[in-house]
């Protein structure tokens, strides 16, 4: 791991809380808070729906991949990704390599609670969206696994909890390596 005491890559479902506990935790550890899905946006100029819509799927994980191999390139982040991120190997590759990754573990019924009213997640978008929620769970779960160094169920914690349940996981990840 090159950069691995420096920076921080949360991982996992739509939902999970990366952004909402990436930024608390970079406030906390004082870094600096970035978001892939953010910066797609800012790079091409047009919202992650657009993407989907014009490239579809494939095209949008080909923006995702670069920009991802180019943020972990920076030292000193916590960066949330998008749920997809871990689908391409040269994607889970530049996150286990150059950072330290934490699964945010979340169940879909509680997914679903916090994504049911968005309409920005083209995934999302469909008749039965606990059911998707179960099936992409079931598809990458392996992924996010194996990707990550720490898993953290987040459960019902808020987030103040779950910050220092995260430090105590990282102190004790440092310690071991
Ligand atoms: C996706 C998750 C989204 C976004 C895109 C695809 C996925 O990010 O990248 O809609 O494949 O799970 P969030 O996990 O931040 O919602």
């Amino acid at each position: 791991m090159e950069n691995a005491s420096k920076n921080i890559f949360l991982i996992g479902l739509m939902g999970a809380g990366k952004t909402t506990i990436g930024r608390a935790l970079a406030r906390r550890m004082r870094l600096q808070f970035l978001d892939s899905d953010h910066e797609i946006e800012e790079r091409t100029g047009v919202s992650i729906r657009t993407i989907f819509e014009l490239e579809g799927e494939p095209g949008f994980r080909a923006r995702e991949s670069a920009t991802i191999a180019d943020l972990t390139l920076r030292s000193g982040i916590v960066l949330a990704t998008g749920g997809g991120a871990i689908l391409l190997e040269e994607t889970r590759k530049c996150l286990h390599e150059r950072g330290i990754v934490i699964y945010l573990r979340a169940r879909p019924e509680d997914l679903y609670k916090r994504t049911k009213h968005d309409r920005d997640r083209p995934l999302l978008q469909n008749d039965d969206p606990l059911s998707k929620l179960r099936s992409l769970l079931e598809a990458r779960h392996s992924f996010y696994e194996q990707t990550a160094h720490i898993v953290i169920d987040t459960a019902e914690q808020g987030v103040p909890r779950l910050i220092s349940t995260i430090e105590q996981h990282l102190l004790a990840f440092q310690s071991h390596t």
